[in-house]
C-alpha cells in the first residue's frame, strides 16, 4: 500500500510538473527528480521520500490531537469550571522530548550516510571525466581534448550505467550544476574547485537548469545531458576533435565572421579565432539548441540570433554586432558548415 501512495504521488507530482512550459530543448523530457536513471538520483529520491513519509506521519498525528481535542474536549454549555490543570508530569515531558530525539537522530543518520554515498573525493572507476565552467549565461563542457557548450554527451554501454564525474569551475559568479534525474546539485563557485558524481543507467535526452540565480538569464542557462550508445558517442567525439571544415564556398561569410569581434570571444579550431569568452563553434551545427538551450538551432533562429541575441536572450554577454542582413546571411551560411 505504501508503495501505491508512492507511485500515485510521483505521478501527480510528474504531471503537475510537466504542465510547466516546455524549455524548448527538443524531445527532451521535462527535469524531475521523480524519475532517476542513477544511483546518486535514486539515494536522494529514497530520502526524500522518507523524510515526507515521517514528516507527514507527525502532521497527521498533530492534527488528530488537534480534532481530538476541539472535538471530545469541548466546554460543555453552562460549565465554566477549569479542567484539571497538569504541572510537570515526568512521563509527558520525557515523551515528547525522547520521541522527537529519536526522530531526528534517524534523519540525521539516513542523511550523512546518503551524503557519504553520494560524495566522491575521487572518479569511480571507468567513469567518463569532465570539467565544466560556468559561465553567464551558459556551460562549458570541456573534454580535453576538445570543448563544447550546453550539451553534454555521454556514453551508454548496455552491462552496466555509465558514471561521469565533473569537475565543476566558475568564470564568473557563483553557479549550480543540477541534473534532476542523475544526481545531486552542486555549487559552482569562483576560484575553487568541485567535484559532481552523476550515473546514467539508459540512454536518452535529459535537462537539467543552473540552480543557483546568477543574473537576468539565470533561468536559461540550461543543460542537457544527450546519453547514446557507446559506438555513437565515440562517432560524435571524433567529429569533436576534428578541427573545422574548411568550406571555400562559404569564404565570403568567413572573411566576415573573422574580422569581426566574434573572434575575440569565440574560437572555431582551425582558424584565427580563439576567443575564450562565449562557447567554442568548431562545432556549432552539432548542437542542437542555441543560446544555451534558448531556441532550436534552426537556420532562421541562428539568423535571428546573429541579427540580435538581446532579441532572443535579453541581456545576455553576445552584443549585435551590427552588421547588414546581407552580412547575417553570409556569416550564418559559413556556421552552418561548422558541423
Ligand atoms: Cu548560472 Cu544561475
Amino acid at each position: 500500500m505504501l508503495i501505491g501512495m508512492v507511485n500515485f504521488a510521483n505521478s501527480m507530482l510528474a504531471s503537475l510538473i510537466a504542465s510547466i512550459p516546455d524549455p524548448g530543448i527538443p524531445s527532451a523530457p521535462t527535469p524531475t527528480m521523480f524519475n532517476p536513471v542513477g544511483a546518486p538520483a535514486d539515494t536522494i529520491l529514497d530520502i526524500t521520500w522518507l523524510l515526507v513519509g515521517i514528516c507527514g506521519l507527525i502532521g497527521l498525528v498533530v492534527l488528530a490531537m488537534i480534532f481530538f481535542a476541539v472535538i471530545r474536549c469541548r466546554q460543555p454549555k453552562g460549565d465554566d469550571t477549569e479542567p484539571a490543570q497538569v504541572y510537570g508530569s515526568n512521563p509527558i515531558e520525557l515523551a515528547w522530548t525522547v520521541i522527537p530525539l529519536l526522530i531526528v537522530f534517524v534523519l540525521f543518520m539516513v542523511s550523512a550516510r546518503g551524503i557519504f554515498d553520494i560524495e566522491k573525493t575521487s572518479p569511480p572507476d571507468g567513469a567518463i571525466e569532465v570539467r565544466v565552467i560556468g559561465h553567464r549565461w551558459w556551460w562549458e563542457f570541456d573534454y580535453g581534448d576538445f570543448a563544447t557548450a550546453a550539451e553534454l554527451h555521454v556514453p551508454i554501454d548496455e552491462d552496466k550505467p555509465t558514471d561521469i564525474y565533473l569537475t565543476l569551475e566558475s568564470a564568473d559568479v557563483i553557479h549550480s550544476f543540477w541534473m534532476p534525474q542523475l544526481g545531486g546539485k552542486t555549487d559552482v563557485i569562483p576560484n575553487r574547485i568541485n567535484h559532481l558524481w552523476l550515473q546514467v543507467a539508459k540512454a536518452g535526452t535529459y535537462v537539467g537548469q543552473c540552480a543557483e540565480y546568477c543574473g537576468n538569464q539565470h533561468a536559461n542557462m540550461l543543460i542537457t545531458v544527450v546519453a547514446q550508445p557507446r559506438a555513437e558517442y565515440e562517432a560524435w567525439a571524433a567529429n569533436q576533435r576534428r578541427e573545422a571544415v574548411d568550406d571555400r564556398a562559404v569564404a565570403a561569410g568567413k572573411h566576415i565572421f573573422l574580422r569581426t569581434a566574434c573572434i575575440n570571444c569565440h574560437t572555431v579550431r582551425g582558424t584565427v579565432a580563439n576567443g575564450t569568452f562565449a562557447p567554442d563553434l568548431t562545432h556549432l551545427m552539432s548542437r542542437d539548441t542555441i543560446g544555451s538551450g534558448i531556441a532550436r538551432n534552426t537556420p532562421n533562429n541562428l539568423r535571428a540570433w546573429v541579427w540580435d541575441p538581446q532579441n532572443i536572450k535579453p541581456g545576455c554577454e553576445m552584443p549585435s554586432m551590427k552588421l547588414t542582413r546581407e552580412e547575417v546571411d553570409l556569416v550564418c551560411a559559413y556556421l552552418e558548415t561548422l558541423r
